[in-house]
């Protein structure tokens, strides 16, 4: 079977003068559509610059990336990314924060009444269409986050980005929207592509995949 994404032989080394750190060394990752995968290390190890790579905001050293066969070399829709601090435009209510991405993405094939019933139904999956009159500051970290999802799920991508999305939070909203980001993926099927670290010294990656009979993870590679 064909790759949905691909990481292909990544390397990336910054350079500042006559200073380099190399950080990632020869990254080979296929990840098929529908799996959920994770990627756990250590601070420091390189989990968000392969992140952004794969986002298309920074890129490679060598090798390339490559969803459904074509090569991703800059930001685009079809890979949304949700960071560890939430990103919603602090001057926006919940519901325009979503619809924002929502526009952008369907202006031309919804109407105005689908994008807002569509705006309603990705608020209604996190649980956050009673705070949609709400601006940012006025809900908690938690909350943030789950509008930063349904902003990211419902421009639809081919694939979503978490780069520790629940790192801020404590431990117990930490566990429930982890929870709730596996329920979303048993019942939508999307390809996830989330960053975590937990203090290892190592780094592994770790896939789920939807099955009808439940979850199966399994470690597997080590970099
Ligand atoms: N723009 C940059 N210029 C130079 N070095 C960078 C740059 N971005 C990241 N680095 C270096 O690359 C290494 C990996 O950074 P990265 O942010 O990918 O780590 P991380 O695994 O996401 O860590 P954390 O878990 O703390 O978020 C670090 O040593 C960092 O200093
Ligand atoms: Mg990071």
């Amino acid at each position: 079977m064909r790759p949905y994404l691909k990481l292909d032989h990544i390397d990336k080394i910054f350079t500042r003068g006559n200073a380099s750190t190399e950080v990632l060394k020869d990254i080979n990752l296929t990840i098929e559509k529908g799996e959920y995968v994770s990627i756990i290390g250590h601070s420091g190890c390189g989990k968000s610059t392969l992140l952004n790579i794969v986002a298309g905001l920074t890129d490679p050293t060598m090798g390339c990336v490559l969803l459904e066969n074509r090569e991703v070399n800059s930001p685009g829709p079809d890979r949304a990314v949700v960071f560890q601090n939430h990103s919603l435009l602090p001057w926006l209510t919940v519901y325009e924060n979503v619809r924002l991405g929502v526009d952008k993405v369907f202006s031309s094939s919804k109407s105005r009444a689908e994008r807002d019933a569509w705006t309603m139904h990705n608020l209604n999956l996190v649980q956050m269409a009673h705070a949609r009159d709400k601006r940012p500051a006025e809900i908690s970290g938690g909350m943030k986050q789950r509008v930063g999802i349904a902003r990211a799920l419902a421009m639809e991508p081919k694939v979503l980005l978490l780069d520790e999305p629940f790192g801020a939070l404590d431990a117990l909203t930490r566990a429930h929207l982890q929870d709730s980001v596996m329920a979303l993926h048993q019942k939508l099927g999307n390809t996830i592509l989330m960053i975590t670290h937990d203090g290892s010294a190592r780094c592994w990656t770790c896939r789920w995949r939807a099955r009808a009979s439940g979850s199966n993870c399994r470690p597997t590679r080590r970099t």
